[in-house]
């Protein structure tokens, strides 16, 4: 029954696809459904099935026409994500959609992920950039242990994403606190970080006597109106999210698969030795076992809680890497790999690549951006500067952690190292000898 209808039905999409008016479709549809009619009687052998079935093998010009009508939304839906699968068919008379990119920077803390999130920040004219906005969904939803429930949280993270991707703030607005007024907030976690909530359309009135914490830095605005952030998302072509709180890889999957979005995803890894070594002083009461260690020179025992911990990180970091590297069908061409050791040594050749990954232009502004910010240390720099040579500071871990520290590292976390290419050093001496390049070139 189903083959019999099939021939008609392609007959009709490509009608479908050629007639963009209705009112001729279904004309046309009425007439060959009438013609057709004779030629598909009821099949004994389908009668088996309940009489509804009957009545759907027999159907009716009504019923054809709403079918075309419900296929040729689908296929709309469909040209949409994958234009391609459609060669065969006449070219569509449809507009030229523009092409809307989400991307989302996936990292740990202290991998670089700031100053990568920056690349996606600086392109203003057509990006709408987040940073952590998870942080507020990971600080409502952690227990009194101090961690969260993996499972609720990362559901609780891929929807937000989703919202926001489609600048739907309401879900994010229900973890803030405390709760935005009329969708407005003065509470936003890292407002300031995200150019898009200080641009002009989103800087609303400034309030006398209303402290918010996250200040727009470039200009005095008011609290955060959620309403005219999302007015200025859905103006903006696209959309950028850099989060260090998405644990695996594997739970976007349907953000992946929403024909609403064309996600991209970015993975920033770093060495984990450089990235305890940058923990121990960014963090530095939360690591204070083991800056005990490093000072006493001690090793840990293999079932301390930290080792557990940085064991547990290290591996939730390559399961994801390997779910992408994997390149399963859902991933396809949206899944990129960087390490913050190549982009701190090739900012601007590595900014070009995750561009044309994306399929975004890779505008000058931001190129001028990363120059700037990388190679200005000696020039304007001295003490006070905040700008890094980049390449520099990439090996100063190696100064910075004992032996028997980075020893416990490559035991615990000795695949990601494998995995992204970061050679093992076996003694003190191959430690602090700088001719000895830790980072293999296989990218
Ligand atoms: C097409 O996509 C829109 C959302 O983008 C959705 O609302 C609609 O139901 C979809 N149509 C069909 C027939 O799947
Ligand atoms: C975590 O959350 C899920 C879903 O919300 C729940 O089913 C599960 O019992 C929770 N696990 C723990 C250990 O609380
Ligand atoms: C927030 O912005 C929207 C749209 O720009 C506006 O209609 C609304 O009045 C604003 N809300 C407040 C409380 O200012
Ligand atoms: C950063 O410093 C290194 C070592 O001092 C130097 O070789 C490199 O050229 C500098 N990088 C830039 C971009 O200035």
């Amino acid at each position: 029954m189903r083959i019999k209808y099939s021939l008609p039905i392609v007959f009709f999409v490509a009608l479908v696809i050629i007639e963009k008016e209705n009112n001729i479709i279904s004309r046309v549809s009425g007439k060959l459904a009438l013609k057709q009619t004779p030629q598909t009687p009821v099949q004994p052998s389908r009668s088996a099935g309940a009489p509804a079935e009957r009545d759907v093998s027999v159907p009716s010009v009504g019923k054809l026409s709403s079918a075309f009508t419900l296929m040729k939304r689908r296929l709309e839906n469909y040209s949409d994500d994958q234009p391609a699968s459609l060669e065969a068919a006449p070219p569509a008379p449809r507009p030229p959609q523009p092409i809307r990119r989400h991307i989302l920077l996936l990292a740990t803390t202290r991998t670089g992920s700031s100053f990568v999130g920056e690349f996606f920040n600086q392109q203003v004219d057509n990006m709408f950039y987040l940073y952590e906005p998870l942080w507020h969904v990971e600080k409502t939803l952690t227990l009194e242990t101090g961690g969260t429930n993996a499972t609720a949280a990362a559901k609780a993270y891929r929807d937000v994403l989703r919202q926001l991707f489609l600048c739907d703030f309401s879900l994010l607005e229900s973890f803030i606190d405390p709760l935005p007024v009329d969708h407005v907030t003065a509470s936003l976690f890292r407002r300031e970080s995200s150019s898009s909530l200080c641009g002009e359309a989103v800087c609303g009135p400034f309030v006398k006597g209303v402290f918010e914490r996250y200040h727009c830095r470039n200009r005095r605005c008011g609290p955060l109106n959620l309403t005219a952030a999302s007015e200025a998302c859905l103006r903006k072509e696209h959309r950028a999210i850099k989060s260090v709180r998405v644990r695996q890889l594997e739970t976007l999957r349907p953000l992946a698969e929403d024909p609403r979005l064309d996600v991209k995803f970015i993975q920033l890894v770093r060495d984990p030795r450089a990235v305890l070594a940058s923990r121990m002083v960014a963090f530095a009461a939360k690591y204070n076992n083991w800056k005990q260690w490093a000072k006493n020179r001690d090793m840990p025992i293999d079932d301390d809680d930290e080792v557990k911990k940085l064991k547990s990180n290290c591996n939730s970091i390559r399961t994801s890497a390997e779910v992408g590297l994997r390149r399963p069908a859902w991933l396809r061409g949206r899944y990129m790999l960087v390490r913050y050791e190549d982009v701190a040594r090739f900012p601007v050749r590595k900014a070009a690549e995750m561009y044309r990954f994306t399929g975004i232009p890779f505008a000058p502004q931001v190129k001028a951006w990363i120059l700037k910010s990388t190679r200005a240390s000696e020039e304007t720099g001295g003490i006070y500067s905040t700008q890094k040579n980049s390449s520099q500071q990439v090996e100063k871990w190696r100064f910075r952690l004992p032996f028997e520290i980075v020893q416990v590292v490559q035991k615990v976390c000795g695949p990601t190292l494998k995995l992204f290419g970061y050679k093992f050093v076996t003694s003190e001496e191959m430690l602090t000898d700088k001719s000895i390049s830790l980072i293999e070139d296989f990218w």
